[in-house]
């Protein structure tokens, strides 16, 4: 149903762009000619051309002269960052202005900018959400003028609910609130489980949005040690439960930000039995989940509560448009309380945005657009990858998550990340430095490269520069570099 939306070249080059990372072609592996290819997939020689080229320039095959296509050697592989060990301690959240004035500077046009985790609106299907829009106006002409209320549009609680069958949850449609970004919807829930002083378990690093909101709330945030592919250690979480009160845990199961990892699915399932145990609530985020290239791990942990103990989060900025400005929650046990918050707290959003959003949600050419989307950030990601193993100092790691357009880069240890953004500063490059990521000061020597975004010939040249900025600030002291 959605494959037409998908020119011919991107179908095959994405079928055989998951076969290469999928290991099934080889590294090195000699690729059938551009006659072959046509002739074993019913395309036109030209399509074929156009697929290889796709390839190509994802650095997934390279053309030796005389010789055809192979598949390319895979990047030097860079080691992965450690397992965090945060304190066992909680603390109150004090932010500085650095996030904000990273956020603020991501979005000005004089910045080649990797500090933002949203994908840059060329890698959205404009005309779709453009076409929805204006049918949504269009076919209701009076909702505009009409006050909304309530939890949200029928069409837009339905589709949701429908959206969640693809993470393994079936929710009613009732007890789904439509709310005006995924931020919103985790703060309904903190509000709705937490007061002033309460402890919440997060991933370390986590999101500095979810710091920004215990900080507004007056919550201890308490991290948990983190592996940077198979996310929140539950064993450390267990301990956490036995030795101090959480009242939450919030959590990112699927390519967590900024570490892009994922929760093994057996892991899924024990922390929802875990929670169940002890009474706690989780606040699951699942807004990458459609963007993970393993089909497991778009799996909530909500699929596994029997005990309503899960409130799931979730909005469509970084995969369908984030100029919609729409999210949504199913809260569980604590639903009605939410609602009533929400009422309170905000209202309901633009009617026809909801329905825009329900057609975006139930209409052909979702799944085609995300296929897009996931393939061309992955070429992206290697891209970026191969481009800091080739120019960061010796002694970084940096994460490979399966899905988004997140890299976490963990410099040698000497590396001060402050200097190195303000470095990059003074050349109008934008990092998100590691402190960013956690309520107590570490992660110094890391940084958050974003690379979802604008993305021309000057990104892989900035990328190279900032490997080259770091390795000057580790054989200069500081003062010399600012001279
Ligand atoms: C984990 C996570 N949750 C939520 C958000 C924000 O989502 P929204 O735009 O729907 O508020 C982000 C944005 O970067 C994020 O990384």
């Amino acid at each position: 149903m959605d494959a037409p939306l998908l020119p011919l070249y991107m179908q095959l080059a994405d079928r055989m762009a998951r076969s290469i990372r999928a290991g099934t072609l080889k590294r090195g592996e000699r690729l059938p000619s551009v006659r072959e290819l046509a002739g074993q997939h019913g395309v036109s020689l030209s399509t074929a051309v156009q697929a290889y080229r796709w390839l190509e320039d994802a650095r997934l095959i390279e053309a030796r002269p005389r010789s055809g296509y192979f598949v390319a050697a895979r990047p030097p592989r860079l080691p992965e960052p450690r397992v965090s060990r945060p304190d066992t301690a909680s603390r109150m959240v004090q932010l500085d202005q650095l996030g904000v004035q990273v956020m603020a500077l991501s979005q000005d046009p004089g910045f080649i900018s990797f500090g933002a985790a949203c994908p840059g609106p060329e890698l959205f299907d404009q005309d779709r959400v453009r076409r929805a829009m204006a049918r949504a106006v269009m076919r209701h002409r009076e909702l505009l003028c009409t006050y909304p209320i309530g939890p949200g549009m029928e069409e837009a609680r339905r589709a949701v609910a429908r959206h969640a069958l693809g993470l393994g949850c079936v929710l009613d449609p009732d007890e789904v609130v439509i709310t005006n970004s995924c931020i919103e919807a985790i703060s309904l829930c903190l509000r709705a489980v937490c007061k002033p002083g309460d402890v919440v378990a997060l991933e370390s690093p986590t999101y500095y949005g979810f710091l920004e909101i215990l900080q507004s709330l007056h919550l201890r945030a308490l991290e948990i040690p983190t592996h940077p592919r198979h996310g929140m250690s539950l064993d450390a979480l267990q301990l956490a439960f036995e030795t101090q009160q959480v009242k939450a845990v919030l959590t990112v199961p699927t390519l967590s930000n900024p570490l892009g990892a994922c929760l093994p699915v057996p892991e899924r399932r024990r922390l929802a039995a875990m929670l169940a145990r002890h009474d706690v609530a989780l606040i699951e985020d699942v807004l990458y989940n459609d963007l993970s290239e393993q089909e497991d791990k778009r799996r909530a942990v909500k699929s596994f509560d029997t005990t309503g103990h899960v409130m799931i989060c979730g909005s469509f900025s970084k995969t369908i448009a984030p100029g919609l400005r729409l999210g949504w929650v199913e809260a569980g046990r604590w639903g009605r309380v939410l609602r009533q918050t929400k009422a309170v707290q905000s209202g309901a959003q633009t009617s026809v945005l909801e329905l825009a959003l329900a057609d975006l949600l139930t209409q052909a050419g979702s799944g085609a657009a995300l296929r897009h989307l996931r393939a061309t950030i992955a070429a992206r990601v290697d891209e970026a990858r191969q481009l800091i193993a080739e120019s960061f100092p010796k002694g970084t790691r940096v994460s490979d998550p399966a899905g988004g357009f997140i890299l976490w880069v963990e410099l040698p240890e000497a590396l001060d990340s402050a200097q190195l953004y303000e470095a990059c500063l003074a050349e109008h490059i934008v990092i998100a430095p590691g402190m960013m990521f956690s309520a107590s000061p570490r992660f110094r020597n890391c940084v958050r490269l974003g690379v979802g975004g604008k993305w021309g010939p000057e990104h892989p040249r900035a990328l190279r520069r900032i490997g080259a900025l770091a390795k000057q600030l580790l054989m200069s002291p500081p003062d010399e570099l600012a001279a």
